[in-house]
């Protein structure tokens, strides 16, 4: 077993897939127009909108981060409010990107243990913003994430709730989809039935941890958003010269199915896996597996065991009303169901051990 195989950090630790090395190699035959001007952008915004359903505007960028933040801005002003989950990578993992590309709109971070915010959950914020007035910011956005921070996926009706809940309170509302390709395979339904039928004005659709080298794209469902989108791509230094690069990325996942594919393998992995480690004693899982992420209780001397094996995996922040400590481990499109074996095998011996 290589080391590459016991690596269940994350699914950005992964090569690209084959077919996008060989989509960038396609690209790289020719001169084309730059700054997006080029066929390859092209294509790539007619195959999203044969994709969602629906004519979308799409602008690549190589990092979430940036689609995330740009996304936002485009729908929230400077003193606008930003909900959302309180451990979302928006909060947690982008550095105040999204404070920083609006010009200083807030995040609101609301507590769901299973990482899915409900719209109940929104009420009292948004109507102590209101009451308020003048002196705190303006209920704007709402942003899920999908597949959430916890590996759980909210269904087409949860979302339809959350954003009729926020149209009618003014605001719009952005998905990160990171991980949208595992939360479709997850959910069996199509791309338009999870977004924009579902009220998403907005997606950061990612193709990194699935099969990528680095591309998202922001993908604007309603075209009035996406009017000054452009210039704030530019102006933070994300608009490629060579954006057919981005482009034949996108291209190339969702052509012929290849995002889904590969992510019903990354979830059946983490199926595999969730199934043989909520057999064993001493360890449970702390949220349902419904990606491709396994949040699990483990003991010290069992994490000890496993690392000094070779696996790695991070630590996680503990979820209110768990006992310490929680690991997080991701399967991707390369996890082999023997790599996910060993893992298994190699936990039930150590405990058996008594690790
Ligand atoms: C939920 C979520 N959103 C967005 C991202 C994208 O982050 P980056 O800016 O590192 O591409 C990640 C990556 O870890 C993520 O997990």
């Amino acid at each position: 077993m290589s080391d590459a195989e016991r690596n269940f950090l994350s699914d950005n630790v992964v090569p690209m897939a084959d077919e996008v090395l060989a989509a960038l190699a396609q690209a790289n035959r020719d001169s084309v127009h730059s700054y997006g001007e080029d066929p390859y952008t092209e294509r790539c915004t007619a195959a999203l909108s044969t994709l969602f359903e629906t004519e979308v505007v799409c602008l690549p960028v190589a990092t979430g981060t940036a689609a995330n933040a740009i996304a936002l801005a485009a729908m929230t002003p400077p003193y606008g409010a930003i909900y959302c989950h309180d451990r979302a990578h928006i909060v947690t993992d982008e550095c105040g990107a999204p404070e920083f590309y609006s010009g200083g709109a807030k995040l609101i971070g609301v507590t769901a243990r299973d990482g899915k915010l409900r719209p109940e959950q929104l009420r009292e914020p948004i109507e102590l913003a209101r009451e308020s007035g003048v002196h705190h910011v303006l209920p704007a956005s709402l942003s899920l994430t999908q597949a959430t921070e916890w590996g759980t996926v909210y269904t087409p009706d949860e979302i339809r709730a959350l954003a009729d809940f926020a149209h009618q309170h003014g605001l719009r509302v952005h998905v990160d989809g990171a991980r949208l390709a595992n939360a479709i395979a997850h959910l069996g339904c199509s791309p338009a039935e999870a977004t924009w039928r579902a009220g998403v004005d907005a997606l950061s659709f990612g193709v990194t941890k699935n099969g990528g080298m680095a591309a998202e794209a922001v993908v604007f469902f309603d075209p009035r958003l996406a009017q000054d989108a452009a210039l704030r791509r530019k102006r933070s230094g994300h608009l490629w010269s060579k954006g057919r690069f981005l482009a034949a990325q996108l291209l190339a996942c969702v052509s012929d199915g290849l995002w889904l594919r590969l992510a019903r393998h990354a979830n059946a992995m983490a199926t595999r896996l969730a199934t043989g480690l909520a057999q064993l004693p001493d360890l449970h899982l702390v949220q349902r597996v419904e990606a491709n992420e396994i949040f699990a209780h483990m003991p010290d001397a069992l994490i000890h065991a496993l690392r000094s094996e070779g696996f790695e995996f991070y630590l996680w922040p503990t979820p209110p009303g768990e006992a310490a400590p929680v690991v997080r481990l991701v399967t991707s499109y390369r996890t082999t169901p023997a790599a996910v074996d060993a893992l298994i095998a190699a936990a039930q011996r150590h405990l058996r051990a008594g690790s």
